[in-house]
């Protein structure tokens, strides 16, 4: 906001695993088909990662790249944040794990779980804890091995679902600066608080061999539901922040939604007049990742020279919770 210090993006990083997981390979999984898998979710393959690959790999992977494209080094780091809802373990926080990894000193770490909304929640408390001080580079991450907890014999879900992760390395210091985050939006809706969850494995249901044999340890989500709320809450959401910054949808260069289904984005997309062409999406080949998608789909677009300087880009995420968040960007170059 504009009464507020700025708060830039000085380097961007995303990483997605190698091993390619494709439809026609969960056809020998489950009772699927490519064309139901395309047709009702734009999804042709998602990235999976290795056994002994874990979230704080995939997080330490796109830190390394984000501090690479600021031309900043692990040192410089002064707090690091993991959004997941795949944490490596209930504790210590997978930043921690990301710190040990990319040899940052002794900064502070810690977690987020915003669902699929890992982006804007961190890219938020980021931005409070830069401006409150004294901390100048922050590392923002939003990173899941959803995979780990996908039901391969529920075929409504596993067809969904791929590994990934986001970094963006957040300053106040406008010098060498990639991008200005003008707004944060985030928000919750607890009413639908039991259409996308993990029932087993917490507080409420510990791991027994009663929740192991009742597989209570894999996501369970009301697709239809969730489906219909990420239409209203992102449509929410983007209204919001566009409204409140005095903008319209024409002014913005590039939405990056989450990348859960074409069909949602496209619904979107018409709900708010815009071609869908303005909407970025990846999924295609990384499938939906949770929490860094809208990072992974923004980072493919600056990679591919999609954006110039002035351009601005808001990102939309809603997941688990029901959070949902955006965050408006003027990309710098
Ligand atoms: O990141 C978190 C946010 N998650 C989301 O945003 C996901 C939101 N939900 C969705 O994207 C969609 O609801 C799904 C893609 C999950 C499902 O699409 P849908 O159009 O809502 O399908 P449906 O649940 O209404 O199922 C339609 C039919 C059913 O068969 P009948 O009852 O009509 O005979 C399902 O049993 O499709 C069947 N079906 C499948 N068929 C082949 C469900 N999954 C599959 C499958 N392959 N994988």
């Amino acid at each position: 906001m504009k009464d507020r210090q700025p708060v830039y993006v000085r380097g961007l990083g995303a990483y997605l695993p190698e091993k390619i997981l494709t439809n026609a390979d969960l056809e020998k999984i489950v009772d699927t088909s490519d064309e139901w898998i395309t047709s009702r979710t734009g999804i042709k393959e998602r990235r999976i990662a290795a056994d002994d690959q874990y979230t704080s790999d995939l997080s330490a992977e796109a830190a390394k790249r984000a501090l690479a494209d600021g031309g900043l080094a692990a040192g410089d780091v002064d707090a690091i944040i993991v959004a997941t809802v795949t944490p490596d373990m209930p504790f210590p926080s997978t930043a921690a794990f990301v710190q040990k990894k990319i040899g940052a000193h002794t900064c502070p770490c810690m977690g987020i779980e915003a669902g699929c909304s890992g982006v804007p929640y961190g890219c938020e408390l980021a931005s409070a804890l830069l401006r409150q001080g004294p901390y100048r580079n922050i590392l923002a991450i939003s990173a899941d091995k959803l995979t780990a907890i996908t039901d391969w014999q529920d075929r409504l879900t596993c067809v969904l679902f791929g590994d990934g992760a986001a970094a963006f390395l957040l300053t106040c210091d406008a010098e060498g600066a990639r991008g200005e985050i003008l707004d944060i939006y985030i928000a919750n809706d607890s009413s639908g608080v039991d259409a996308l969850y993990l029932p087993g494995g917490g507080s409420r249901a510990p791991a027994t061999e009663e929740t192991v044999r009742n597989r209570l340890h894999f996501l369970k989500m009301n697709g239809q539901e969730v489906y219909k709320e990420a239409v209203k809450s992102m449509g929410q959401a983007v209204a919001t922040i566009l409204e409140r910054n005095n903008l319209v949808p024409d002014q913005i260069k590039f939405f990056s939604p989450h990348q859960a289904n074409l069909r949602i984005i496209d619904a979107m997309a018409r709900q708010i007049n815009v071609p869908l062409e303005r909407f970025l999406t990846v999924l295609q080949w990384t499938g939906n990742n949770s929490s860094p998608s809208v990072g992974i789909a923004l980072d493919d677009a600056v990679r591919a020279g999609r954006l110039q300087h002035g351009d601005l880009v808001v990102l939309v995420s809603f997941g688990a919770g029901l959070t949902s968040g955006t965050v408006l960007l003027r990309w710098i170059g």
